[in-house]
């Protein structure tokens, strides 16, 4: 019997910048870190073997972050996929530092901005970054002076398109006046629902917006909630529901759920086939929200 691998292709492209073409549905490399976002995987061999299938998958859209670790993520990236295929798309970011588990603190010092971009460069393998965000605001420094410390990155050539995360509409607009925001990443899925009016900004504006969360970290995977009335429908796992109605959202969704296992990256992969019905789409949309 033959068996068909699971192909992020199925979830259609999109052109980040309007030239850099990868598969809507990406992956997350926060996970290939140790517990709290911290140090070396639990299953190291696990972590690298997951990298390695996101080419077998079609997946050519990898977004991490030099805090995740830090630097754990990116060093893993490159170890299993250095020397790069010329169609992946790697994606990083800066601006919150670590200082343990769990701990984030934002640090938007200009100088401080474009030293991370090097060493992401570095630490990654590249030449020039191709999607290289902004991780926070910073709101002890003026949002302009981080905005500029973008354009120099871009102006350089150290970064090829850039991004910002955790934003408003407001920001966004203050942002295209210094460079050309080509992505936005910002908390959404199914059930978390308050960055509407930034989705259809980008949308409007073919910004790519990149849900981060877009599995609620695992529990839409779960049985038992709203997704599951639409699994036997689709032969799909819930997580594959919840995907598949991040994809049918928006054109310019680029949704990268995390895991450091095959078993898991196989399944969300998957959801690439799944196309919701206008019916059914509303109908989760409905269920979500009243929930
Ligand atoms: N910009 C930001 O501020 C920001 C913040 C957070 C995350 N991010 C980015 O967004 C990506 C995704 O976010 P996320 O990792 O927090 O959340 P997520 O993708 O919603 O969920 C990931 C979690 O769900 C589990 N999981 C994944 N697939 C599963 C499946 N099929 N069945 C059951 N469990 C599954 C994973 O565990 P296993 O490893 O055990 O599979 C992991 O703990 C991150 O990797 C990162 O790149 C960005």
């Amino acid at each position: 019997m033959s068996y068909a691998l699971p192909d992020a292709r199925l979830s259609g492209t999109f052109a980040i910048g309007g030239d850099l073409t990868v598969s809507r549905l990406g992956y997350g490399a926060m996970r290939i870190t140790g517990s709290g976002v911290w140090g070396e995987p639990a299953d190291r061999d696990e972590a690298l073997r997951t990298l390695r299938r996101l080419g077998d998958l079609g997946v050519n859209f990898i977004d991490t972050a030099d805090s995740y670790g830090p630097e754990t993520s990116e060093k893993l990236i490159r170890e299993a996929l250095h020397p790069y295929a010329n169609d992946l798309i790697i994606a990083t970011k800066a601006g919150l530092t670590r200082s343990g588990p769990n701990i984030w603190t934002p640090n938007g010092r200009p100088d401080y901005l474009i030293r991370q971009a090097h060493r992401s460069r570095e630490l990654l393998g590249v030449e020039r970054i191709d999607l290289w965000q902004l991780h926070r605001i910073d709101p002890a420094v003026p949002r302009d002076e981080q905005f500029a410390a973008v354009k120099e990155l871009l102006d350089e050539g150290v970064i090829r398109h850039a991004g910002l995360s955790e934003v408003s509409v407001a920001d966004i607009e203050a942002a295209r006046k210094i460079f050309p925001v080509s992505t936005v990443q910002n908390l959404y899925n199914l059930v978390e629902r308050r960055h509407e009016a930034v989705l259809d900004y980008c949308t409007a504006h073919s910004i790519g917006f990149i849900p981060w969360y877009p599995l609620a970290a695992g529990d839409l995977a779960k049985p038992g909630g709203v997704l599951d009335r639409l699994t036997a429908k689709y032969g799909a796992t819930p997580s594959q529901i919840a995907l598949a109605w991040v994809l049918k959202r928006s054109p310019v969704m680029l949704p990268i759920p995390g895991t450091g296992k095959v078993r898991h990256l196989d399944e969300n992969v998957a959801a690439a086939r799944i196309h919701l019905s206008d019916e059914d789409f509303a109908a989760l949309d409905q269920a979500a929200r009243a929930q």
